[in-house]
């Protein structure tokens, strides 16, 4: 039953036009245990802050994933004090127990950080317990005397489930050398993860999802070590993680097979990856290819990991794990967690050519971990540019057009770059940081840009953050007992975790 403070506030947020939903809970103090409750994470929801300014008292609303940053609200209000408020003062001003604050605080001015509005529908406290109040963000523009500020820093974590994920799991193919898509997206989010200390976490390179499109024997075979030693020279510690080849241990293709029953045939053909693959190679659209999702949620699922590090691309296969572990959880009563993508900074690395993202299978398209200086040269010199002057358009209302100030990045306001260019700031953001990058938007659009110039010194830049890793993996490589040992010992432990999975699907689906 829904207690009457919740169902009141709901009331007045209703008369308001914010349109809610109350949501049920156990009694519960802790975001991250209400999220897990009800099966969000933690990016679904937004904390009210009730804070002193100087003498006054107010409410920052911002999301859980996010830092308040006490610099940037105190220049904006122009206090020289600021903290959060005591346990007293928050109850004389809400009115409500610690860990229930309420998106409206009456008598109080509210402030809502922008990042709030990056996600759609939210989550926050309804002055009890043990219920949620859920809203569309942009419905809390309605409250009274609100303000939209940008008062926290970049989002650092997402996180899931903080309570019940224990484990982490990723793969790579074996295609070919790892890319600067790969390492930014994926294996940054790997050593991000392994560093917390918290998670298993469980690395593979997965060598049966690189046959499902067409290869060669002798170059799989040497490739799939390839990563390996790539992994080991990015900084990956095979005492901390598991580090494993997928066909080692041959039970993911077995629950593999078992999770097929419960997954249709049309839900995989219509797949947008799947579609790209056929157009690839339209004489190799074979049930391999076909199933390659449903192995991809095998790897993640035999491990029971909740938390998978890749870059935006593999989103539609997550789904299709998440849902896999929805219907085997509700047909066989097995306990697999939905796993949620772990994003990187980078999770979406566009190709030199300008067109869509770097890949593998796109020639003059990516830059390889291994590249040296000249041949980054090289690759950044082909990116296709403009005459480098100014043809982003006027500036948006409220901004000054002899400055152009007031604004984060000014490709996102104006956004009439070619993507050629786009790729370059991109880069530029990446490897010589957020102010060179609006150094040049500013410069493109003022006294125009000398690509020469800037590539030369982007090249440089990207060179100098691969070489640690080149000197690492020139003396991995020469380890031959080490990387084997890595490879035994990971399977070993991998082998272990998989086999009681295994054994737990085929008790539940009759076959034991
Ligand atoms: P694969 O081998 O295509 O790519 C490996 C990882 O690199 C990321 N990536 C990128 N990230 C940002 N920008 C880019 N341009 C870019 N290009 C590649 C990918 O998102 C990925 O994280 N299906 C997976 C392999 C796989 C897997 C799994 C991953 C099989 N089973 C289980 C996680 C969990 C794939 O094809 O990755």
């Amino acid at each position: 039953m829904i207690d009457q403070i919740s169902l009141g506030y709901s009331k007045i947020m209703t008369e308001m036009g914010i349109k809610n939903k109350i949501l049920e809970h156990d009694s519960l103090v802790e975001a991250a245990d209400v999220v897990a409750q009800l099966g969000y994470t933690l990016n679904d929801s937004v904390a009210t802050l009730i804070m002193k300014a100087d003498d006054n008292f107010i409410a920052v609303l911002r999301r859980d994933v996010t830092k308040i940053s006490f610099k940037k609200i105190k220049k904006l209000l122009g206090v020289e004090m600021l903290r959060i408020a005591t346990p007293e003062e928050f109850n004389k001003i809400t009115e409500l127990e610690i860990g229930t604050a309420r998106f409206y605080v009456p008598g109080i001015k509210t402030y809502i950080d922008k990042k709030v509005f990056g996600k759609k529908t939210i989550l926050g406290g309804t002055g009890s317990l043990t219920s949620t109040f859920q809203c569309q963000s942009e419905d809390l523009k309605k409250l009274p005397g609100i303000q939209v500020v940008d008062v926290t820093s970049e989002i650092e974590e997402v996180v899931t489930n903080l309570k019940t994920t224990k484990r982490v799991f990723s793969g790579i193919r074996a295609t070919g050398r790892l890319h600067l898509g790969n390492y930014l997206g994926a294996v940054k989010g790997f050593l991000e993860l392994e560093k917390t200390g918290k998670y298993e976490t469980v690395y593979c390179v997965v060598d049966i999802h690189s046959i499902t499109t067409p290869f060669k024997p002798d170059e799989l075979r040497a490739n799939k070590r390839e990563i390996i030693i790539d992994y080991l020279a990015a900084g990956l510690d095979p005492k901390k993680s598991i580090i494993i080849y997928q066909s080692d241990i041959p039970e993911h293709i077995e629950l593999a097979f078992y999770f097929s029953t419960v997954e249709t045939i049309a839900r995989m053909m219509h797949l947008p990856t799947y579609k790209e693959k056929v157009k690839q190679h339209p004489q190799a659209n074979t049930m391999a290819l076909l199933n390659y999702p449903i192995l991809m949620a095998s790897d993640i699922l035999i491990y029971k990991a909740g938390l998978v590090p890749v870059g935006i691309d593999q989103e539609p296969h997550l789904e299709v794990a998440r849902e896999i572990a929805r219907k085997m959880n509700q047909i066989y009563g097995t306990d697999f967690p939905e796993p949620v993508r772990f994003a990187t900074k980078g999770e979406y690395i566009p190709s030199l050519t300008g067109e869509g993202k770097m890949s593998k299978s796109v020639e003059n398209s990516y830059i390889n971990l291994t590249d040296n200086l000249d041949e980054i040269k090289k690759k950044i010199a082909k990116v296709p540019t403009d005459s480098g002057k100014g043809i982003m358009g006027p500036p948006p209302k409220g901004i000054d057009p002899k400055t152009y100030e007031g604004k984060e990045k000014y490709s996102e306001l104006v956004g009439k770059i070619p993507s050629g260019v786009a790729a370059l700031f991109e880069f530029v953001e990446l490897f010589q940081g957020l102010e060179k990058r609006k150094y040049y938007e500013k410069i493109y659009i003022t006294t125009g840009i000398k690509y020469g110039q800037m590539k030369q010194e982007l090249s440089e830049a990207i060179f100098a953050d691969l070489k640690p890793f080149q000197e690492r993996r020139a003396k991995i490589a020469e380890d031959t007992k080490y990387v084997d040992e890595v490879i035994r010992d990971g399977a070993e432990r991998a082998r272990k975790i998989a086999r009681e999975t295994v054994q737990e699907v085929k008790e539940k689906m009759g076959l034991l």
